[in-house]
């Protein structure tokens, strides 16, 4: 390979290289991939009045959330004007086509979060949510599943009644369960028993641990039986967990814009240092995008912030590709082809690359 980690990587080309790679998604929040105007669309649809008179421009202030309780109210009110098949299959083609494949992504687990759609039962969330993952895959080859996520501010009897419903109305796009919402508002030893439940059922489990202690990357761990975290920044604090992760090859679900603006990596000052420490030490960090247009990012851009920032070239943003490729919840021969087919567009864009070189 004639591209490497250089500061030769660093540069114009270097937008072109986080647009083109390919990427595979495994942390992102249906409710949050929704664009500004077809939120505003489906709240004109459904009577719901946006306070403040908010539009297009400035629904999204993303420079306004002071943490990440704040930011969770505005994917409040998203959730809550997503209500039938029509809204979850639009919202969820939109993900995966213009948020995804428009973005080289090849492959996402998308978080479905069931108790943010107030105004929706759960197999109605499904019908529309499948039909837009089809509708995407058919137009654009983008592949997709579901992962369904317990809102850890609730009760942990409420998490658990969830998973029931998971596997009452169980399909083979819903892979795993995971744990969203704010952690300080539910440490994760509040679920034990959803969790519990779910490993019984077979699903793969994932929960996130955005503010730590980073003492709950092991109770994620033991006690949920997760085969992933979600962000985990503040597991670097602590050199015998990190040892520990490191050894057991433990998948990091990092997202460097949205943990930026929401204080929980790094200071909010862009230098995205908690991530280059993960990497350092030898973690197995993915990249994604989190909240896309809630954060004024998409998937190239969260590539594109590493390689500025942190001199990111061609290997390590690969390295991101094919530890994600390695942490998906996709049988073996699924997993090969996502392989094969990263492997053929990285080799495409390094050809171009050098033949481009003079
Ligand atoms: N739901 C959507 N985005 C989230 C985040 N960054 N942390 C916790 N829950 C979320
Ligand atoms: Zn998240």
């Amino acid at each position: 390979m004639s591209v490497s980690d250089t500061p030769r990587a660093v540069d114009a080309s270097v937008i072109s290289l986080a647009h083109s790679l390919p990427k595979v998604s495994l942390h992102c929040h249906l409710i949050g991939t929704i664009s500004a105007t077809t939120l505003l669309e489906l709240a004109a649809k459904h009577g719901v009045v946006m306070e403040g008179g908010r539009n297009a421009d400035n629904l999204f202030d993303h420079d306004s959330y002071e943490d990440l309780g704040e930011f969770l109210r505005v994917l409040d009110v998203a959730g809550s004007v997503i209500r039938d098949v029509d809204d979850f299959h639009r919202v969820t083609y939109e993900s995966l086509t213009q948020g995804g494949a428009d973005h080289n992504v090849l492959y996402r687990e998308i978080f479905l979060s069931p108790p943010g759609h107030a105004h929706s039962s759960y197999p109605t969330m499904l019908e529309g949510v499948v039909a837009g993952m089809r509708d995407a895959r058919a137009d654009t080859g983008i592949d997709s599943r579901l992962i369904v996520a317990i809102n850890r501010e609730r009760s942990a009897a409420e998490g658990l009644q969830l998973v029931e419903e998971v596997i009452a109305n169980r399909i083979d796009e819903v892979v795993g369960i995971g744990l969203d919402y704010a952690e300080v508002n539910g440490p994760p030893e509040k679920f034990w028993k959803a969790y519990r439940r779910a490993a019984e059922a077979g699903l793969n489990r994932t929960a996130h641990s955005e503010s730590g202690p980073p003492e709950n990357i092991e109770t994620i761990l033991d006690l949920l039986g997760c085969s992933r975290i979600d962000h985990g920044y503040h597991v670097v604090e602590d050199p015998d967990i990190t040892a520990r992760c490191v050894a057991e090859r433990v998948p990091f679900t990092c997202t460097p814009v949205s943990s930026d603006i929401g204080r929980y990596s790094g200071n909010g000052d862009g230098t995205h240092t908690k991530i280059a420490e993960m990497v350092d030490a030898g973690l197995c960090v993915t990249i994604d995008s989190d909240d896309p247009p809630m954060f004024g990012t998409d998937p190239s851009n969260d590539y594109l912030v590493l390689a500025k920032a942190l001199g990111y070239g061609l290997d390590q943003l690969t390295a991101f590709t094919y530890n994600a490729i390695d942490a998906v919840w996709l049988d073996e021969s699924d997993k090969q082809s996502l392989q094969t087919e990263a492997t053929r567009r990285i080799a495409a864009i390094v050809e171009a690359d050098t033949a481009a070189i003079p």
